[in-house]
Order: structure tokens, then C-alpha cells, then sequence
């Protein structure tokens, strides 16, 4: 818990200058200083390669606290600012008609809401495995937790902004568990005890208040809510509820509700809050696999410093392909496997990464994924319809129909191309200390199949990437 004094900075923006939420925000980034604040670096010293073998097996963990900028990182980055200011700009706890207002609105939040309307919150949907925690974290460190204000111009005030609260929906997916979840991170941020002064509310009627004034009073920023599809599994009435309550928190609270996601959220998402939110300036951001092209060699080039075997291996076109080959484009298994194959290159004397030692532990620690890896690489619709959390682009759903009204014989990998494509994975990770504990499990959790209407996601429609099955004839 640490609070950050206020500081007040212009921006030249009336509306944001005006605003103490506002102007004791950390300045609004460029593309080029965004991408500068979200890269992480950690230190390397090339010296660490002359290190006897056990040494350097444990400062290869440094692999997986590195951050590389994608273009989409920056674009969230953006988004990220928008929603965040564009939700204070309605709210000003220099006035104290605000709070009674707030606390006010917060008494009428309810789960039975009809309104769709909000504008102000945003979705992230994206193939398991490409980033989304990691990049929100990246971002979320941009800004102060927790701000004090206790002078504003000539007033003396004393209000404590609480900028971000970031939360997973729980596995059981119930209102009830996000509720105390939600005061335990408040607690967690500010130094309170809302979870056991509230510990005896157990009912959702009393407890939904409570969130809605408590975010309200500590002027809450932008409530992240990861994992979203566990709402799937929910109890409490269903995901529709759950969903009404974040919509309710958005427009009565003024308080932005970001969801992030794999595909199987899709279906889960009103296609009202949807188009909702895409009719608003942020909207929603989809994530697949990294094209390969020059983001893919952006990814490598950041990589690829980090290099701890007694030689050093030129970053070459083919052992750029034979990653992307065995990755599929999914930055978690392209870095967990840059990073194995020193390791294992590290343990059997090899000292260097060669393409057959990446395939060869492509083969043992993402043994898995290798269906789902096979299919993806081979482009192969009707295996990929047996997962439930892909998306499948119209064409490439089309040109596999095309070709196999049955079994598909094609197995020519369409591995230079961006294969527009989501997977799930299971949670459990690749342990950071060695090849044998790397993932226990990449089992693809589900696929999106453009027949379930559920899951009719128009945004994608729009852009060309699902397809009713039926319609590829
Ligand atoms: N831009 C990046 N630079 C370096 N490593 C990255 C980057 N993005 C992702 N990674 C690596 O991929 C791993 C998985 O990322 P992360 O858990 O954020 O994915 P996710 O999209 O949230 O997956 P899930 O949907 O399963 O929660 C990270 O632990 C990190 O090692
Ligand atoms: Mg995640």
C-alpha cells in the first residue's frame, strides 16, 4: 500500500485541466514514449555467459520478465488512457454535491437492469497465451495505485483517488465472490478494512451497494475484471446478471468496467454491450497470434539480447521460422520455448540454439498444444471446430471447407502467414526452472465455432473473421 501525492499537471486540454482526477493522472503518452514506458528490460550482462552451467540456468528466468511493445500493446496503451480520463471527466470530488450524488446512484445499482448502454467500458478479447494480463499489468504500472489529494488550487481538500483496481472473476463465476473479492483488493490498495467491516452482509442486496459506494467514494479509475469467460461456470443467476452488474457500475458510477478474456467470453457478452461499447471512442480490441512479419521479428529482435549459452547464435531467418513454426505465432510458447531451448542447449553441453534443438523441445514441452499447434499450422478448420475457444477467419474457413468437405488432406504449414486464429490454454505455466516442469498442461480449453448463434460476435462478422458454418457452402 503506498499513496502518491498529488501533482498537478496541464495538459492544455480545458476539460482535463480542470479536472484534480484528471491532472494528477501521469502525463498522456505518445506512441514512441508509450512504447518506451511499457518495455521492460531486465538486466543482462554479457558476462553472465561465462558462468558455470548451474549459474546461468537460474538467470535465464530473466527471459520471462521481459516486456516487448507491440503494436497492439501500444494501441491498448492508448485506450487505456482514453477510458480512463474520459470516465473522470464526469466526475469531480471537489464539489461535494458529488459524493451524495454518488452515493445516491450507488443505491440504485441493480442486476436487473435493462440498460446496454455502456459506452465508457471496454473489451479485450484475445487468444490465450498472447499477452493480455501481462500487457494490462505493463500498463496498469504506468499508473499510481492509489492518489492523495490535499490541496487543489486555492481548496483544501483531503480525497483519496483510487486510480485502477484490477480483479479475476473467480472460478465459480459469482456475483457474491467478485463482491468481497472487489473489497478485499480496495483493502489491499488503500489500507482499509472494508471486507470485515462489511464481513455481515451477505446478501447480494446489500452487498452491491456497498461496492458501488465504495468505488464511488475512492473514485475509481477503471475496475479490470481478467478471465472473464469463467463467468461461463457462473452461479448466481448466470453470466447475464454479472453482466448487468458491471454495466450498472459503468454508467451509475461513471466508472469505466474494462473485461478481458479468451473467445469463449464471446458468447458470454451481450451483443447490446458489444456495439455499445464499440459506438464509443474505445471500444474493444481483439488479440491473435503475432503475424509474422515485422511485429514477429520486433518480438525476436527483443528477445534475443538475452542469450546465456557460451556462444552466441545469430538471430537467422531460419531459426526465425522455425519458431514461428512451432509457436504459431502464440507468445507464450514463442518466449517459453526461446527460453527452454537454452536451457536444455545449456544442460546437454550444446552451448548454442540451433533449429533442431527448438524443435526438439517444441516437441517435449509443448507436447500439449501439439494437436491444437498441428491444426492451427495446417490450417485445418474442421480439426480446429473440435476446440471451442478459436475463432476461425472466413476465408481460411472457406478455402478448408473447399478442400475437405471431409478430412483435410492439406498439410502444407501456412507458417508465414498471420493465422488469425484463437486458442485457449490451460492456466497452469511452464515453470521458469527448467524444461522437465515446463507447462504441465497446454490443453486448448475451447474453440469458438461460428454455427453456436450465441457466439455470433458482430464485430468480428464485420471485419470477416467468423462465419456461419453454414454459410460457406
Ligand atoms: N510482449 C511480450 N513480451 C515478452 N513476453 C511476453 C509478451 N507477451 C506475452 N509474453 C509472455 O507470454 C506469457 C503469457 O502471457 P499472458 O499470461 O499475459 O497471456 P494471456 O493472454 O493473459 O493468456 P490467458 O488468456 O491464458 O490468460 C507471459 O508470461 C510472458 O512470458
Ligand atoms: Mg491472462
Amino acid at each position: 500500500m503506498s499513496y502518491t501525492s498529488a501533482d498537478y499537471k496541464k495538459c492544455g486540454l480545458p476539460e482535463f485541466d480542470c479536472n484534480p482526477l484528471i491532472s494528477a493522472l501521469p502525463p498522456i503518452l505518445t506512441y514512441e514514449d508509450a512504447a518506451l514506458a511499457l518495455s521492460r528490460r531486465p538486466m543482462y550482462d554479457p558476462g553472465v555467459r561465462s558462468l558455470p552451467a548451474h549459474l546461468r540456468q537460474h538467470a535465464i528466468n530473466a527471459i520471462l520478465h521481459l516486456f516487448q511493445p507491440l503494436s497492439q500493446h501500444l494501441d491498448l496503451e492508448d485506450k487505456f488512457s482514453r477510458m480512463i480520463r474520459a470516465g473522470y471527466e464526469r466526475r469531480t470530488p471537489t464539489d461535494l454535491r458529488y459524493f451524495a450524488t454518488a452515493s445516491q446512484n450507488a443505491r440504485k445499482v441493480s442486476l436487473e437492469s435493462k440498460s446496454t448502454s455502456a459506452a465508457l467500458g471496454f473489451n479485450l478479447v484475445g487468444t490465450s497465451g498472447t499477452g493480455k494480463t501481462t500487457t494490462i499489468n505493463r500498463i496498469l504500472d504506468l499508473y499510481p495505485q492509489v492518489i492523495e489529494h490535499t490541496r487543489y488550487e486555492d481548496q483544501d481538500i483531503y480525497h483519496v483517488q483510487l486510480v485502477w483496481l484490477k480483479l479475476e472473476c473467480p472460478h465459480d463465476g459469482s456475483i457474491k465472490a467478485i463482491c468481497y473479492h472487489f473489497l478485499e483488493k480496495v483493502d489491499e490498495a488503500l489500507g482499509t478494512s472494508y471486507r470485515k467491516l462489511y464481513k455481515s452482509r451477505s446478501t447480494l442486496d446489500e452487498l452491491i451497494p456497498i461496492v458501488a459506494q465504495t468505488a464511488g467514494n475512492h473514485t475509481l479509475g477503471v475496475l479490470v475484471i481478467d478471465e472473464i469467460q469463467h463467468l461461463s461456470t457462473a452461479k448466481s443467476g448466470g453470466s447475464s446478471r454479472m453482466l448487468n452488474f458491471f454495466v450498472e457500475l459503468t454508467n451509475r458510477m461513471s466508472m469505466p468496467v474494462m473485461l478481458v478474456g479468451t473467445p469463449k467470453a464471446i458468447s458470454l457478452m451481450s451483443r447490446e454491450l458489444r456495439s455499445a461499447r464499440r459506438a464509443c471512442g474505445q471500444g474493444e480490441a481483439i488479440w491473435y497470434n503475432v503475424p509474422q512479419n515485422e511485429e514477429w521479428e520486433i518480438l525476436l529482435n527483443g528477445l534475443w539480447e538475452y542469450q546465456y549459452t557460451k556462444d552466441i547464435t545469430p538471430l537467422t531467418a531460419e531459426i526465425s521460422d522455425v519458431l514461428y513454426d512451432e509457436s504459431q505465432g502464440i507468445t507464450d510458447f514463442a518466449v517459453k520455448l526461446y527460453m527452454l531451448s537454452q536451457v536444455r542447449a545449456i544442460s546437454h553441453g550444446i552451448e548454442i540454439i540451433t533449429p533442431a534443438l527448438i524443435r526438439s523441445v517444441a516437441k517435449d514441452s509443448l507436447e500439449s498444444a501439439k494437436p491444437f499447434l498441428y491444426s492451427l499450422r495446417t490450417r485445418d478448420f474442421s480439426s480446429l471446430a473440435n476446440y471451442e475457444d478459436v475463432i476461425v477467419p472466413i476465408d481460411f474457413a472457406r478455402e478448408a471447407k473447399r478442400r475437405t468437405p471431409g478430412k483435410p488432406k492439406s498439410k502444407k504449414p501456412a507458417s508465414n502467414q498471420a493465422s488469425p486464429v484463437q486458442n485457449g490454454k490451460s492456466k497452469k505455466s511452464a515453470s521458469p526452472r527448467g524444461e522437465q516442469s515446463s507447462r504441465e498442461s497446454t490443453g486448448i480449453a475451447s474453440v469458438h465455432t461460428e454455427s453456436d448463434k450465441d457466439s455470433n460476435y458482430s464485430k468480428l462478422e464485420e471485419k470477416g473473421l467468423i462465419a456461419d458454418k453454414d454459410e460457406l457452402d
